[in-house]
C-alpha cells in the first residue's frame, strides 16, 4: 500500500472548517499535507480534530481514497512556519476568513516565499481572484478553487482564474480536483458570484418575490425546491431536465421559449431584500429553525449530504 503515498506536497493555510475539509481530501489519495495556521494552536487542534473524524469516517465506511484512515493522517502535518509550509510545496490553498484586506496581506507573505513552480489557490467564495492578487510576482500561479460545504460530500469545486492566470496553472489545478474526487468546473474567467452564486441569487430572487407577493408563504416555498425541483436537481442539471422533459432541447424551446419569456417578464426588478419583508421571512425561519437548533439543523443537512453523496456514488458506478 505504501506506493498509493505520494511524495508531492501540498500546503493549507487556515485550518478551520474548509482548511480540514481540504486537508483530508488532499491526504485520501496520499498527498503530503502541511497545514499552516495564523493561531499555532489552532494547527495542532485540527490536526487532532481530524484524525478522530478520519477514525470515525473507517469506522462508518465512509472514509474516501484506497489508503486506511492511520495512512492517510500520517500523510499530515502542521507548521507555525510560513516559509516551511511553502518549501516544496506543489500546490497552496489558502483558507483564511472571507476578509479582502486579509487576503491580500497573505497572499503578499505567500508571494514572498513561493517557488516558481507552486500553484497559490484561495477558497474564497465572494472576491474575484484579480483582486487579490494584481500586484504579486507570482500572479500568473494564482487562481480560485471554490469549494462547497461540506466539501467531503459535495464534490463541486469553481475554478476561477485571474485575467493572468497561466492557462497550464488553470489545466493543473483542474487535474488535481479530478485526482482528489471533486467535481471540478472551470470559468472561462472571473465573474462576480462566479457560477454557483449567480444561479443561487436568481433563486433567492424569485423565492423571495413569491413570498413578498403573498404566494407562498417561507415553508411552502423551500418545499418547490426541497420536494420538487432539487430532487431532480440533485442528479440531472436544470438543462437536462428540460432536455428530458421534451422530446430534447430543440422541442422544449419550441414548446416553451415563448411561455418561459413571457413569464419572466412577469418577474419584476431585482429584489433589495430588506424592509418588513425581510422580517417577515426570519419570523418565519425562526420560527421554522430556531436559531439554538441550527447546529443541530446543519448536522441534519450534512447527514442528508452524506447519505445522497453515497446514494449518487452508488448509481453512478460504472461497473
Ligand atoms: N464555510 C463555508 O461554508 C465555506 C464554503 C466555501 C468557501 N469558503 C471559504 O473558505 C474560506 C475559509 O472559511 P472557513 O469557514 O474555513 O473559515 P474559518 O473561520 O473556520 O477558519 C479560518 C482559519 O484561518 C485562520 N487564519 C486567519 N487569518 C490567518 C492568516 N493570516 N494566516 C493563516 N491563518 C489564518 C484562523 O485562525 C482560522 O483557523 C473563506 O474564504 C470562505 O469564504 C467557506
Ligand atoms: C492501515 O494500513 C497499514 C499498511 O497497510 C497497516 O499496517 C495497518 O495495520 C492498517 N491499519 C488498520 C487500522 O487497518
Ligand atoms: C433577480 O431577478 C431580476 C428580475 O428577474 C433579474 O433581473 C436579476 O438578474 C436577478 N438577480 C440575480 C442575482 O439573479
Amino acid at each position: 500500500m505504501a506506493e498509493l503515498r505520494k511524495s508531492e506536497k501540498i500546503g493549507i493555510v487556515g485550518s478551520g472548517l474548509i482548511g480540514r475539509s481540504w486537508s483530508m481530501l488532499f491526504a485520501s489519495v496520499g498527498y503530503q499535507v502541511m497545514l499552516y495556521d495564523i493561531k499555532p494552536e489552532q494547527v495542532q487542534g485540527a490536526l487532532k480534530a481530524t484524525q478522530t473524524e478520519l477514525l470515525e469516517l473507517e469506522t462508518k465506511g465512509l472514509l474516501r481514497g484506497k489508503l486506511n484512515a492511520t495512512q492517510q493522517f500520517s500523510c499530515m502535518s502542521g507548521t507555525n512556519d510560513i516559509k516551511q509550509l511553502a518549501k516544496d510545496a506543489i500546490f497552496i490553498q489558502e483558507c483564511i476568513p472571507e476578509n479582502l484586506v486579509w487576503k491580500q496581506e497573505l497572499f503578499k507573505q505567500l508571494d514572498a516565499v513561493v517557488e516558481s513552480h507552486t500553484i497559490l489557490s484561495s477558497s474564497t467564495s465572494t472576491f474575484l481572484p484579480s483582486l487579490f492578487t494584481a500586484e504579486l510576482k507570482h500572479k500568473h500561479n494564482t487562481i480560485v478553487s471554490h469549494p462547497v460545504n461540506p466539501p467531503y460530500y459535495v464534490p463541486l469545486v469553481e475554478v476561477v482564474p485571474a485575467p493572468w492566470t497561466k492557462p497550464e496553472v488553470v489545466q493543473r489545478t483542474r487535474a488535481l480536483m479530478d485526482e482528489i474526487g471533486q467535481k471540478p468546473v472551470t470559468l472561462s474567467r472571473e465573474i462576480e458570484g462566479f457560477a454557483l452564486n449567480r444561479i443561487q441569487y436568481a433563486i433567492l430572487n424569485e423565492t423571495w418575490r413569491l413570498v413578498e407577493s403573498g404566494i407562498l408563504d417561507v415553508k411552502d416555498i423551500d418545499s418547490v425546491m426541497s420536494d420538487g425541483l432539487g430532487m431532480r436537481y440533485a442528479f440531472l442539471g436544470p438543462l437536462e431536465t428540460a432536455h428530458l422533459n421534451a422530446e430534447g432541447m430543440a422541442n422544449y424551446f419550441e414548446r416553451y421559449s415563448k411561455t418561459i419569456h413571457a413569464v419572466s417578464e412577469t418577474m419584476g426588478p431585482t429584489p433589495k431584500m430588506e424592509g418588513s419583508t425581510a422580517a417577515d421571512i426570519s419570523k418565519q425561519l425562526n420560527e421554522m429553525v430556531p436559531l439554538d437548533k441550527l447546529v443541530e439543523r446543519r448536522a441534519y443537512r450534512d447527514n442528508c449530504l452524506t447519505h445522497l453523496s453515497i446514494l449518487k456514488n452508488k448509481l453512478n458506478k460504472k461497473d
